[in-house]
């Protein structure tokens, strides 16, 4: 049993994302294809014996306590091991942007689950991770295992998919966030909605036709943006013209992200984007994280 240990937050994207209608306590059912890319945070997490938990951050504005998920997944992993006197320091380094739909916060609170489940020796097996990080945010689930899923529920009834063919992903996110809570209401007043083609998808993933793919690449939320969203648009023509294969909001935004076939056109395509986004990343997906 270790003292230390680093651990991986990669950030997720949804190649297609669905609302398929509303659940019981305010949320909604969703069907997403999800991805994670090597791009993402970094913990730095040291076991404490005096119950403690701390969390550090560049990052003057980040809450440090409850409200910052990483901290919230220490205290629900104390709290199921049932021992009052572990703690944890956590050092963070941050990564992905803030209110981009890219599961920044979800994915550090996976990191901190299983960090401190290594650190404690395994005492849960992946399922129960997932089951406790349902009970910090919808996403969390996803991020305890990361890779390529197909996302149902609220998020966590979670299957295995085929990894997208080989691409290079360039990932832009507009100066300004989007509320997940209001994109939700929003979609609740908008009947007959475009449905992505969730299915075909899936087949193109399984044949491995990396254009396929990239044409099925489709999110509900897209269409209901409010009007002070629309640079959301304008980035996504800006991929499409620079070259991406297929472009797409990430979750609930306002992060967009196209994919490219080659490495070259993705970091032409970067260079040509960041006079629109100060924020722009060029990275890849990668397969499931070991718990
Ligand atoms: O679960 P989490 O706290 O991340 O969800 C944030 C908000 O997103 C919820 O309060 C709800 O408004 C919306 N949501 C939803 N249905 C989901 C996931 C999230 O309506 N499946």
């Amino acid at each position: 049993m270790g003292e230390h240990i680093t651990e991986k937050a990669p950030a997720k994207l949804n190649l297609s994302l669905d609302v398929l209608g509303r659940l019981e306590g305010g949320y909604h059912a969703l069907r997403m294809v999800m991805e994670s890319v090597s791009f993402g945070d970094t913990l730095e997490i040291t076991l404490r014996k005096d119950g403690e938990i701390r969390l550090e951050t560049g990052l003057a504005w980040l809450p440090r306590d409850g409200r910052n998920l990483a901290v919230e997944a220490a205290r629900v992993f104390r709290e199921a091991l049932g021992e009052e006197t572990l703690g944890a320091d956590i050092l963070l380094t941050k990564r992905i942007p803030v209110g981009a739909g890219m599961g920044g916060g979800s994915a550090d609170a996976a990191a901190v689950l299983r960090g401190l489940n290594r650190l404690t020796g395994r005492p849960f097996n992946g399922e129960k991770l997932r089951e406790l990080g349902l009970a910090i945010g919808s996403d969390v689930p996803y991020c305890v295992c990361g890779g390529s899923r197909l996302a149902e529920g609220r998020g966590e009834v979670l299957s295995p998919l085929p990894m997208p063919p080989e691409c290079r992903v360039v990932i832009a996110k507009p100066s300004f966030s989007i509320s997940t809570a209001s994109l939700f209401a929003r979609i609740d007043g908008r009947a007959g909605r475009t449905r992505p083609d969730t299915a075909g998808m899936i087949g193109a993933m399984e044949q491995g036709d990396l254009g396929g793919v990239a044409r099925r690449m489709f999110n509900v939320f897209e269409d209901v943006l409010p009007r002070s969203c629309r640079d959301v648009g304008a980035v996504r023509s800006a991929l499409l013209d620079h070259g991406a294969l297929g472009a797409v909001m990430t979750g609930t935004g306002s992060a967009v992200f196209g994919l490219f076939a080659g490495d070259g056109e993705a970091q032409k395509a970067a260079v040509a984007l960041r006079s629109l986004c100060r924020d722009v990343t060029v990275t890849e997906f990668v397969g499931e994280i070991e718990v």
